[in-house]
């Protein structure tokens, strides 16, 4: 037998070398180390915070706050690796209430770069402290101005990891990720002013504000918001608010799509799933959702401590999540169409925004509006309603397959027909002009989606079946989908061996065009494998039927069928967009004709 070998293969690795490594991990490039920096100083009630940069980060990267700065005593410690201020026991990363805690950020980015912090405490009235660190190294304190707060300047980043170095992009590229950096802190933190200069020039600037809604129009400007509508919501524990794309306006862009939790720029797939579940028909397709929203959850619901740089949490209770957002988010559509139902304005609406949730009578007594017919909800009540906390269960006024009578139905005083495709009403204060085939065609996906969901769809024979001529891989997906559609009300069977023939529709539905609704199903159905939920896989089916079985634009309507339509579409709740987002109705306000014929002011 060979003796055991003598020396270790294992050994502990260098103190430098174990930053380096950590430093892999947090500090991945320049906007990381801009985001960490901010982080500390917002941790330190900087009201004031500026970021200079030279070369996208790579030459310099400077943060200024005039937070409660680090004493002499605590500045070497604030370079040591796992030394922090914000937690003591195991029991504080339970609860975790600062950006930072992890103790590693400062050693990470000094291990790979030159730093020179400045640095005084509100303590320090006549003297502050300054050291300046090479590669982790900490240098001799010196004395330095009493200026309260911390500057903290990083040179020369990865001056010993031109591996690292060589990875990173340009520096207009670099720099553009410090700005969405930037503009991150700022949209979670309003009431700090900004500042971020890039080579002696102003990028931007925040003065402090207020409201969420003043700094979102600080960051996107106004035609984003214009082009949003607000969302707000509360369970125990959790709340929401924000805003997210009008689907009117939506578009194929993806951004942006921000999500912070409790206050952190945070990715995460259970959330984005809960807002294109909340979003279903409304949003046309390849179009995608864009939002700003804040999610608050108490600190010990949460757990932070899941990625290196924070990018992630974890939820303890995610199904409570999902059903949050999502019902906030649909109800924030079907909101958006009460306003005008009850004539509050957009101003109106938006003001409430930042607000604390208001709670209604609701909540204390624990009376919740029902969705029968008797119902009366009135305009305070359903402002409200979304901040109604009642144990875990989330407690919306109702979802569009349910909707509740509202208390006040607009009445509706059809004037007619215009180029045979669009109607023209009085409905309620407003004056409307309605597309006929894309309102009728949200009526009837607003039925059958009901009917779906209540496992109640009927199909009628089609008096004569029409064979569709289909090559043969098609009628096989068909046909495959046979029993699954069957459940929407399609009845399809085989027609010989080469096609396939429409025998069913659901009750209601038109006249309709087998051999096109056909084609347009095959386009539903290669995408049914990739939805990721089952709403999501019947939600196209049910609007290519609506679609195809809805009125068609230039065919006359009666005055009595006007009638109808727009009432059944008041009755769906004046949903603005058809399922494939395209827009159904136009309206005018009283406001906004009296503005239009300059009556404003005048009686
Ligand atoms: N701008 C600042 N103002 C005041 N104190 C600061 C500032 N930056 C850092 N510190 C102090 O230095 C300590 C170390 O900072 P560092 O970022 O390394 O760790 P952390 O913020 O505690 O945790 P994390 O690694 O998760 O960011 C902090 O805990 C804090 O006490
Ligand atoms: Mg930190």
């Amino acid at each position: 037998m060979p003796a055991a070998s003598c020396s270790p293969k294992i050994h502990v690795l260098p103190g430098d070398v174990v930053s380096r490594i950590a430093a892999g991990e947090v500090v991945e490039r320049p906007a990381a180390v801009v985001k960490e920096l901010l982080e500390n100083s917002l941790d330190a009630g900087g009201l004031h915070i500026t970021v200079d940069v030279k070369d996208g980060g790579l030459t310099l990267i400077r943060v200024t706050d005039d937070g409660e700065g680090i004493s002499r005593a605590d500045l070497p410690l604030a370079f040591e690796r796992h030394a922090t201020s914000k937690l003591r026991s195991d029991r504080d990363l339970a609860s975790v209430t600062t950006m930072g805690f992890r103790g590693e950020a400062l050693p990470s980015i000094a291990s790979v770069s030159h730093v020179l912090v400045t640095t005084a405490t509100k303590q320090d009235t006549t003297v502050g402290s300054q050291v300046t660190l090479v590669a982790g190294g900490v240098g001799s304190i010196v004395d330095a101005p009493a200026v309260p707060g911390t500057r903290i300047e990083v040179s020369n980043l990865f001056f010993n990891q031109p591996a690292r170095r060589k990875f990173l992009k340009s520096a207009t590229t670099e720099f553009s990720h410090i700005s969405h950096v930037v503009q991150l802190a700022g949209l979670a933190w309003p009431l700090v002013h900004f500042r971020l200069t890039h080579n002696g020039q102003e990028v931007l600037n925040y003065p402090a504000v207020i409201t969420d809604r003043d700094r979102i129009l600080q960051v996107y400007r106004p035609a984003f918001l214009d082009r949003t509508i607000e969302v707000r919501g509360r369970i125990a524990g959790m709340s929401i608010r924000g805003v997210m794309v009008d689907p009117l306006h939506a578009r194929s862009s993806r951004t942006p799509q921000e999500l912070f939790v409790n206050r952190r720029p945070i990715r995460n797939g259970t959330v984005f799933h809960a807002i294109v579940d909340g979003y279903g028909s409304f949003l046309p397709k390849g179009h995608h959702p864009t939002f700003v929203l804040f999610l608050d959850i108490e600190p010990d619901r949460l757990d932070v401590n899941v990625h290196p740089t924070k990018k992630e949490v974890r939820f303890a209770d995610t199904e409570a999540l999902h059903q949050l957002v999502r019902q906030t988010v649909r109800h924030a559509l079907d909101g958006s169409e009460r306003k005008v139902v009850l004539g509050l304005t957009q101003g109106e609406a938006s003001q409430t925004m930042s607000e604390p949730t208001l709670l209604s009578g609701a909540r204390q007594t624990g009376v919740i509006p029902t969705t029968g017919p008797d119902s009366r909800i009135t305009m305070k009540d359903t402002v409200t309603l979304s901040g109604i906390v009642d144990g875990s269960q989330v407690v919306f006024a109702h979802e569009p397959v349910a909707m509740y009578q509202r208390a006040e139905k607009p009445d509706v005083v059809p004037f007619g027909q215009i180029l045979r495709t669009y109607l023209v009403a009085q409905v309620g204060d407003e004056l409307q002009v309605i597309d006929q085939h894309t309102a009728h065609e949200r009526v009837l996906f607003q039925r059958l989606w009901r009917g779906w969901q209540s496992r109640e769809i009927s199909s009628q024979p089609l008096l004569i079946p029409e064979p569709v001529e289909l090559p043969a891989a098609q009628s096989l997906l068909l046909l495959k989908r046979s029993n699954d559609l069957e459940k929407l009300g399609l009845l399809i069977e085989p027609f010989g061996t080469t096609a396939v023939a429409i025998l069913g529709v659901p009750v209601g539905l038109g006249k309709v065009d087998a051999a096109v609704l056909v084609q347009d199903l095959l386009e539903d159905l290669t995408e049914w494998d990739q939805a990721s939920s089952l709403e999501l896989r019947v939600q196209p089916v049910l609007a290519s039927m609506a679609c195809h079985g809805a009125v068609r634009a230039g065919r006359t309507l009666t005055l009595p069928e006007i009638e109808q339509l727009i009432h059944d579409w008041v009755q769906e709740g004046l949903i603005m967009t058809c399922p494939h987002g395209r827009r159904t109705a136009f309206r005018l306000s009283t406001d906004e004709l009296a503005q239009l014929f300059g009556r404003v002011g005048w009686s």
